[in-house]
């Protein structure tokens, strides 16, 4: 049986950069949900295509190739995972603030969902994963037997997104982006499909006060447990 651990929690809680690592310490594949739905917002905006229309959105995810990887020797740029559109990497256009509002829009569409849930269900299907999104803990793993709920409060997790775009070369101020987390928390927490939510048994943890080594080394001891 492959060990899936399957993270949930908020914008800018640290799942990226926590499970990425955690992957690499238990040599499983680390699977980046939100940047699937970053994808599908990147690709409405290129095609002109409203966040709205479902329909088109579903049409174009089919039409167009999605492709996620570990980042290679030459990709050593920060990005955590590597993302390519029809062979064309995407892996920081899909990193902006406008592709983020529009990754929320897209992600409230039912049909969007199945799509890309199907997608990273196939992708757990046969091997050890470290999965990150909104819904893996209760909707693409729901027999994970690690289910985390990573989060922080919105100050710390605000102060981080800001550090980490500005880091960037984004200049934006602390403002807008606090405001921007609040409206996309209130977006994936509210929808009215698989809204972001504590599933019961999930493992919550707060690491307002805990560096990412903390975390990473006591999600990697309680995996170790599981093993045996
Ligand atoms: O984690 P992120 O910021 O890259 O995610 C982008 C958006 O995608 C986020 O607003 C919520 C949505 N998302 C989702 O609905 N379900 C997932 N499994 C992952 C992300």
């Amino acid at each position: 049986m492959p060990l899936h651990i399957a993270i949930d929690g908020p914008v800018a809680a640290g799942k990226g950069t926590v499970a990425r690592l955690v992957a690499q310490r238990l040599g499983s594949l680390y699977v980046d949900t939100g940047a699937m739905y970053r994808v599908t917002a990147l690709i409405a905006l290129r095609n002109t295509v409203p966040f709205e229309d479902e329909e088109k959105i579903v049409e174009l995810l089919k039409q167009n190739k999605i492709e996620m990887r570990n980042p290679n020797e030459t990709e050593q740029d920060g990005r955590l995972t590597t993302v390519l559109l029809n062979g064309e990497d995407v892996s920081w256009d899909i990193r902006t603030e406008a592709v983020g509002q529009g990754s929320s829009k897209v992600a409230a569409l039912v049909k969007v969902r199945e799509h890309l849930v199907e997608k990273q269900q196939e992708i757990a299907a046969n091997q050890d994963v470290v999965m990150e999104g909104r819904d893996i803990t209760f909707k693409v793993l729901p027999d994970s037997k690690l289910k985390i709920y990573l989060t922080a409060s919105t100050e710390t997790r605000a102060k981080r997104r800001h550090y980490e775009l500005q880091t960037r070369g984004q200049d934006v101020t602390f403002e807008d982006v606090y405001k921007d987390l609040q409206e996309r928390d209130d977006r994936d927490m509210n929808r009215a499909i698989d809204p972001l939510h504590v599933v019961e048994g999930a493992w919550v943890l707060d690491s307002s006060n805990l560096t990412i080594e903390e975390v990473v080394d006591l999600i990697v001891e309680r995996a170790k447990e599981l093993k045996g």
